[in-house]
């Protein structure tokens, strides 16, 4: 089978590392990376420490509104895959450069393949649905990675095309994050200097549109780390930058540690080494699940039901008192329970490929 696999922001990296080196056992791949993620921190360093080929295009797409970035991005992938003529368009997630590809490709009557189909958070105001729905809507092949993925599709008439492959995510989890010790890591402070990880630290990530488009959200959630323990380190998505520098400034926040974005195999080990996490990143909350660390989701939806029980992770609105008293709840994990497969969905992508090769067309 010939592939054109389409990525474009962090998380897409993540899982394309352990597809692609499965897929190409087999077959041959043509990456495509949209460009959407760009600075160093944010992409090449995902490329270099998972080893991650090269793009055979860079399509430096990146910014503007969703139309102007959706739109410029079809154009750019059109051409590709009307120059490389693939047998499957690969695609990952909900990002714009996911729905921007599987437009392009169902256009062009060739068949797309959807890694993480099906998930929903029943939201049409978050951008990411409204790629996830689109995007499942046009593919061939919906390849969920739970079985609540797999429940959804029913209710839009698209379980005939799913299959449930589990969570590359947790793949990638289990290769990666024990590559790294939390000794060795040195997190670069977003102000200036340098820092090592506290011994005790909680850990947190917000980047989500939903909680970035005024300062009163990030604000109360400074104000709870102030509240904690512990020290909470943040890398800071570039998205968040100048508004987290200047509201540290303004308060004299003392108990945050806000750096720059790590890798990935950092971001790993600090969620296997955190007391807690807050966040309101979809990955963040499944890689907490995975550690078996108590998570605070900052969102009123729910990404991952899964990972919804036992107090393991609980939504929480944007307030400080809120945030506190949800990481306060006590947790039970489970260690039988686990609904991300079995750490070989990269296996089940590419089989599930070859199984519908030419089924599509
Ligand atoms: C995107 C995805 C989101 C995902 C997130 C992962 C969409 C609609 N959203 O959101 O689902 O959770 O990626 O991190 O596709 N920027 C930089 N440098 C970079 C990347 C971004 O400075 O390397 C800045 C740009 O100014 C850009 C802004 O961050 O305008 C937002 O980036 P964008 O890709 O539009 O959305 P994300 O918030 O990253
Ligand atoms: N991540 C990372 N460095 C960071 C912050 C996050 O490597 O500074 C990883 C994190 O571990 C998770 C992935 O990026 O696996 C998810 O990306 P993000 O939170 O940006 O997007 P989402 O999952 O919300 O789409």
């Amino acid at each position: 089978m010939k592939v054109v696999t389409v990525v474009g922001a962090r998380p897409q990296f993540i899982k394309a590392a352990v597809v692609s080196h499965e897929l190409r056992k087999r077959h041959q791949e043509i990456l495509v990376h949209t460009g959407q993620h760009y600075d160093y921190n944010m992409s090449e360093q995902f490329f270099e420490e998972l080893e991650i080929p090269t793009p055979d295009y860079n399509l430096g797409i990146s910014g503007g509104t969703h139309a102007q970035m959706t739109g410029k991005m079809m154009i750019g992938i059109e051409e590709v895959l009307m120059k490389e003529q693939p047998d499957w368009l690969l695609v990952y997630g909900d990002t714009n450069s996911t729905l921007a590809a599987a437009l392009a490709a169902a256009k062009l009557h060739i068949p797309v393949c959807h890694v993480e189909a099906g998930a929903r958070v029943h939201n049409r105001t978050n951008p990411e649905e409204l790629n996830r729905i689109c995007t499942d809507h046009i593919s061939t092949l919906l390849l969920a990675s739970t079985l609540s993925g797999y429940e959804e599709m029913a209710y839009e008439g698209l379980q005939d095309r799913g299959v449930v492959v589990g969570d590359p995510m947790y793949d990638a989890f289990l290769e990666y994050s024990s590559k790294l010790s939390i000794q060795n890591i040195t997190l670069k402070l977003l102000a200036g200097g340098e820092a090592k990880v506290p011994p005790v630290f909680y850990y947190l990530t917000c980047h989500r549109e939903e909680n970035t488009r005024e300062d009163k959200d990030l604000l109360e959630i400074f104000k709870a780390t102030e509240m904690l323990d512990a020290p909470t380190i943040y890398p800071v998505h570039p998205r968040n930058k100048a508004r987290a520098l200047r509201l540290q400034e303004a308060y004299q926040f003392g108990k945050i540690l806000l750096t720059e974005p790590v890798g990935y195999l950092e971001s790993a080990c600090l969620v296997k080494n955190a007391k807690k996490i807050v966040t309101d990143s979809g990955g963040l909350q499944r890689e907490a699940f995975f550690a078996g660390k108590k998570c605070v989701t900052i969102l009123d939806f729910v990404c991952w039901p899964e990972t919804m029980v036992s107090g393991r992770n609980e939504l929480s609105s944007p307030n400080a008192e809120e945030i506190i008293k949800k990481l306060e709840h006590e947790q039970f994990v489970d260690d039988t329970y686990q609904p991300f497969g079995d750490g070989h969905s990269a296996v089940k992508i590419v089989e599930a490929m070859e199984q519908h090769y030419g089924g599509g067309k």
